[in-house]
């Protein structure tokens, strides 16, 4: 009885550890485009191993004799307790709000950009959840004082969410499209981006005169 229960626990550990390293394979060899195959799509902790603890009911509850093969519990470290593809560190996530290796932004007349980005930015229906950038961010609300730093620079939402150390202008615009406003990253070449990344240049700038001015 107790060697079954400690081989069937061992090939339910092995087979977890393998779902993992398999899932970790199949991020590195599919090259260009790290989400052609999404690692994530499979969550492989979606059944988690450990969800229904094997130990739970003691197997060796009726006899006190035998020696408890929970005494070490299997399940003490959860394999998934470190979800790989928890939605924040998602490595397709991640891909989605970071610039592409050929980027080229789109280019115009900064004032016009600007001017159609102000009408963007207080456009809710950029997001799927009726918020607009100007929601949370008229009169420089919840700016703080990374946003005096040229770009690229460190953001802690960026790091936090997304693990990233610095982060682009442009790419800040995607990432707030895709976490508050829970909508799409913009198409990269857009004029709908240049135009947001335009008018938030300026809104930078007023940002720093006015914290200039309170000094
Ligand atoms: C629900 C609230 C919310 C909405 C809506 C929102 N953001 Fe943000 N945004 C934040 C928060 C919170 C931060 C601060 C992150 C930090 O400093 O860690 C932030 C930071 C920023 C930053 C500055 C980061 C820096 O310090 O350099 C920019 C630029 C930005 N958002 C642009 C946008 C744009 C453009 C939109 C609309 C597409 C938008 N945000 C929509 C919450 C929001």
């Amino acid at each position: 009885m107790r060697l079954l229960v400690t081989s069937a626990l061992r090939s339910m550990l092995l087979l977890s550890a393998f779902a993992l390293s398999f899932t970790a394979n199949i991020a590195f060899a599919s090259g260009n485009n790290p989400c052609a195959a999404n690692p994530c799509a499979a969550n492989p902790c979606a059944a988690n191993p450990c969800a229904a603890n094997p130990c739970a009911a003691n197997p060796c509850a009726a006899n006190p004799c035998a020696a408890n093969p929970c005494a070490a519990n299997p399940c003490a470290a959860n394999p998934c307790a470190a979800n790989p593809c928890a939605a924040n560190m998602n490595p397709c996530a991640v891909k989605a709000i970071t610039r592409p290796v050929s980027y080229t932004p789109m280019k115009g007349n900064h004032k016009a950009l600007a001017a159609m980005g102000k009408k963007l930015f207080h456009d809710a229906s950029l997001s799927t959840n009726g918020g607009s950038c100007a929601t949370c961010h008229a009169d420089h609300g919840l700016f703080k004082s990374t946003f005096l730093q040229p770009y690229p620079h460190r953001v802690s939402m960026a790091k936090s969410r997304f693990g990233l150390n610095s982060i682009h202008l442009d790419e800040m615009v995607q990432l707030c499209m895709v976490v508050p406003m829970e909508s799409k990253p913009l198409l990269w070449n857009s004029k709908e981006l240049a135009a947001l990344v335009a008018y938030v240049e300026d809104v930078q700038q007023s940002f720093i005169a006015e914290h200039a001015a309170k000094k």
